[in-house]
């Protein structure tokens, strides 16, 4: 068996309705950095391609998973009994496939591919049958125990389950595995569900292995953090400042000065080069790359498909949406920019907004700002438009149609003049 995405597919159990979270969707479709819990679990398995379970909010879980521009294949779990009843759903999905099965669950959106690549290795290193990932916890309650005899993993025991020896055991199943599929399918027919739960326990499938004589591996996770679940809003606030944090301390180790990383939130899809400074209040959300010795911020937002050519400042209040800025360009103060191509050396006046959304067709239209172009203050540029090189655009204007180079172009009324109107209307004379 080899490394090769082809010869290893994933499930993603995502089935559960997420009681605690208090909503109206299912857990696995609330987001860290506008991205669902699942969509983060599908980002560390990089090309593996995955089968997701789901079952409550089945709908809703399909239609995200239909956007995405990589096919993922889901199964529905119609009634949730259990992990091992989940993964019995891909049964028939899974048919003819003959390599490895990794499993792992929707809602621990902070495991990463290092790890994930880490533990096939490990699997294929060993040739191992079936590698199940554990995690030493100081306070293990709630996991299933990882049972070892003479050192090898041998069985796992739910918490409701254990005995008073067993409960004090630290190493915990962190719910991810690998299967050599062809030797492990046939346990998900044998399967009971005679324990405390009347679950099919897809954990029950260690102890068939280690009956049926097959290599069962342990792999202990370095960092416990990345098998954290979320059950919880709260839990769900610590995820994403766990993930903000990590990706911060990167970003600085890396060359960029981040002036409050306790009030800056940057996702982890946004590359940084160094010498940018990002200052407090910042909100940067999706894939986005900024360049060298920008300032962003205090208080800038950037959406998401955001590129930021080097020595460029994106001021307070200014909010960036799918739009290339080239270098050396300035967008200061309050500012929307959807939409939109910037070139290089651009100065754009505070306040102004590319009017890119046509509410009544739904379209969304480009603004386009070429190199050198200068916009006054509280400017709308109404797309699709262009300005070329160089064009100058006075304050107040709302401009519809293209702007030759070099041209100046204004919409704003002249200017009237009333001499002495104020003394008259206050009548002194
Ligand atoms: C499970 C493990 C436990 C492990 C823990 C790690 C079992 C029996 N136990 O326990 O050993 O320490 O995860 O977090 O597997 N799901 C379905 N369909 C179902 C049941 C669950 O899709 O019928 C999904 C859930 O949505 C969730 C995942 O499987 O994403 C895990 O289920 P959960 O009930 O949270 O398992 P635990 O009791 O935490
Ligand atoms: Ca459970």
């Amino acid at each position: 068996m080899t490394n090769c995405s082809k010869d290893i597919k994933a499930i993603v159990l995502a089935a559960g309705k997420g009681t605690r979270m208090k909503s109206q969707k299912p857990k696995v479709l609330h987001e860290i950095f506008s991205k669902p819990l699942v969509g983060w679990v599908l980002r560390a398995l990089g090309d593996i391609e995955p089968i997701v379970v789901a079952g409550h909010g089945f709908d809703m879980v399909q239609e995200y998973l239909s956007k995405l521009p990589t096919k993922t294949a889901i199964v529905e779990q119609k009634e949730q009994l259990g992990t091992g009843h989940a993964v019995m759903m891909c049964l028939d999905n899974l048919k003819n496939f003959e390599g490895n099965v990794i499993i792992l669950c929707g809602d621990t959106p902070l495991i990463t591919k290092e790890t994930l690549e880490d533990f096939i290795k490990y699997h294929n290193d060993n040739n191992s049958d079936l590698t199940v990932m554990s995690a030493i916890f100081e306070n293990p309650f709630g996991y299933g125990r990882i049972i070892r005899s003479n050192n090898n993993v041998v069985a796992i025991v739910e918490e409701k389950d254990a005995d008073v020896d067993q409960k004090s055991i630290k190493e915990v199943n962190a719910g991810i595995y690998l299967l050599n599929w062809n030797k492990i399918k046939k346990a998900f027919n044998e399967l009971q569900n005679n324990n405390a739960q009347n679950e099919y326990y897809l954990t029950d499938i260690i102890s068939w292995a280690v009956k049926n004589q097959l290599n069962v591996q342990g792999y202990v996770i370095k960092d416990n953090t990345e098998i954290f679940g979320i059950n919880s809003r709260e839990q769900l606030a610590i995820a994403t400042s766990y993930m903000n944090k990590k990706h911060l301390k990167k970003l600085m180790i890396d060359g960029v000065t981040i002036v409050d990383p306790d009030n800056t939130y940057i996702s982890p899809e946004t590359i940084i080069e160094q010498d940018t400074v990002i200052f407090p209040s910042t909100y940067i959300e999706g894939v986005n790359k900024i360049g060298s010795s920008c300032k962003i911020g205090p208080m800038a937002h950037l959406r998401g498909n955001c590129i930021v050519g080097n020595n460029s400042k994106i001021g307070n209040f200014v909010e960036l949406k799918n739009a290339t800025i080239g270098e050396k360009t300035n967008a200061c103060h309050l500012s929307y920019i959807g939409d939109s191509e910037v070139g290089n050396n651009v100065n754009i006046g505070a306040g102004t907004i590319t009017a890119n959304y046509n509410s009544i067709t739904k379209e969304k239209n480009k603004t386009i700002l070429k190199d050198g172009v200068s916009v006054g203050s509280n400017c709308v540029l109404v797309a699709p438009v262009t300005l070329n090189e160089n064009a100058f655009v006075g304050a107040l204007s709302s401009i519809t149609k293209d702007v030759e180079k070099d041209s100046l172009a204004l919409t704003r009324s002249e200017q009237k003049e009333y001499k002495n109107w104020v003394k008259n209307k206050k009548g002194i004379n």
